[in-house]
């Protein structure tokens, strides 16, 4: 068994394993970040796509949003569509003057790998059977397998990025989390196309057959989803089913989607968590490890990067001046945005999904809301400023 040390041992390299190592980098404190998939597949994960603006100062302050700044899409509004109409929402105008920019999780995530290696600093890839130690200690360990061999790091603390299936969150003993959940009768059936966006922004779409979304990638490349059951077959659905339904949801008197060959297809479950705390004595968890939102606000990867950089500024702290406040609030301070994160995705979620019993009542009230969202500029602001996301603590 090899033994080494490091200051922060990070499991996980998503989103917010990678962006938590940068920031440590730039604070001079050393982390080793373990993977157990490879590269090739976290760089070829197709993901969500919509950032927050105050994440793209983050990235771009910190010297990671070079290629974002150059090739993300500012979008200042979003469409909603319903009874046959779209309505938008001028989120820019609503929401202080901030935008969001369109650009693929997937890209964020290659660049920060590549920041990372060109440093020099220790990612590992394909670490197999990782499992946490001595939690109740001043140091935790992290053990794994590297090319064979065992290994164990020694860390002063471990940050849990490993996702919401990771090994980190249910290595806390029994009794210390509380967890809320919240698991809804659908899911999405997205597909990356290639074709241009038919339209220019997003479009979210109620529709009595159920919701659609026209997002995108690039000028080139759409990406569009259909509400579907949660445990769907894709193999019941041929391209000509995928497109005949995005063209009757999305359908509008005059408008047509264009199609092009489709690159990529997955269905997606639908599920809010969060547990609590979001720490447990040397492991602190970030991002989908410990909350996990439904797609529909568009919240998952910004959270995320909240959460780390809020952790990366209170580990910081604590190596500077020995100061333990930040850490201490950290579960706290993430928490209060996560629920209001929480309730927006799943007021979103509500509002435009046709609920499984296609309930007229539901329906009703479904119809109620989206006029209401769309003719009174109080509640079009209440969406804006959500979607755009809140101002940083
Ligand atoms: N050991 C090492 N790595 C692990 C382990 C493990 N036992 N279990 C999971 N991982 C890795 C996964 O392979 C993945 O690369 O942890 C990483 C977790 O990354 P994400 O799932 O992307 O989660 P996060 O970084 O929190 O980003 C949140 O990603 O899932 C989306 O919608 C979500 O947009 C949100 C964002
Ligand atoms: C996406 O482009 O993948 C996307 C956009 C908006 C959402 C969810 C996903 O709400």
């Amino acid at each position: 068994m090899t033994r080494t040390r490091t200051q922060v041992g990070i499991v996980g390299a998503g989103p917010a394993g990678l962006t938590l190592g940068h920031l440590l980098q730039l604070e001079g404190i050393d982390t080793v970040i373990l993977e157990d998939r490879s590269r090739d597949h976290i760089e070829a994960r197709i993901r969500a796509g919509v950032i927050e603006q105050a994440i793209v100062d983050l990235l771009v302050e910190a010297g990671a949003g070079e290629r974002l700044q150059r090739e993300g899409l500012v979008h200042h509004g979003i469409e909603l569509q319903f009874a046959g109409e779209r309505h938008r929402i001028p989120l820019s105008d609503l929401a202080g003057g901030r935008a969001i920019v369109i650009y693929g999780q997937t890209e964020i995530v290659k660049d920060l790998i590549r920041l990372r290696l060109e440093a020099g600093c220790p990612l590992h890839f394909d670490v197999e059977d990782v499992s946490v130690h001595g939690l109740d200690t001043e140091r935790p360990l992290i053990r794994y397998r590297r090319e064979g061999r065992d290994e164990e790091l020694e860390c002063e603390v471990i940050a849990g990025c490993d996702g919401y299936h990771g090994v980190c969150r249910p290595s806390i003993p029994a009794g210390v989390l509380f967890e809320f959940s919240r698991e809804y009768p659908f899911g999405w059936l997205g597909i990356l196309a290639e074709v241009a966006p038919s339209s220019d922004e997003l479009v979210y779409a109620h529709h009595e057959r159920g919701f659609a979304l026209s997002s995108l990638r690039s000028p080139e490349l759409s990406r569009l989803y259909v509400q579907c059951s949660p445990d769907e077959d894709l193999a019941e659905w041929p391209d000509e089913r995928i497109w005949d339904e995005l063209q009757t949801r999305l359908g509008l008197e005059g408008w047509t989607l264009a199609e092009g060959p489709i690159l990529e297809r997955g269905v997606t479950g639908m599920r809010s968590y969060v547990c609590e705390p979001m720490r447990y004595r040397r492991l602190f968890l970030a991002g989908d490890a410990a909350h996990i939102v439904p797609p529909t606000g568009a919240k998952g990867l910004n959270l995320a990067l909240h959460d780390v950089r809020v952790l990366a500024e209170a580990l910081a702290d604590w190596s500077r001046s020995g100061s333990t406040a930040g850490l201490d609030a950290y579960s706290d301070t993430c928490l209060r945005r996560v629920w209001q994160a929480e309730h927006f995705s799943w007021w979103m979620t509500q509002m435009l999904h046709r609920p499984e019993d296609h309930d007229p009542f539901d329906v009703r009230l479904q119809l109620s809301q989206l006029r209401y969202v769309t003719s009174s500029d109080a509640a079009a602001r209440s969406l804006a400023e959500n979607y755009v996301g809140l101002e940083m603590v």
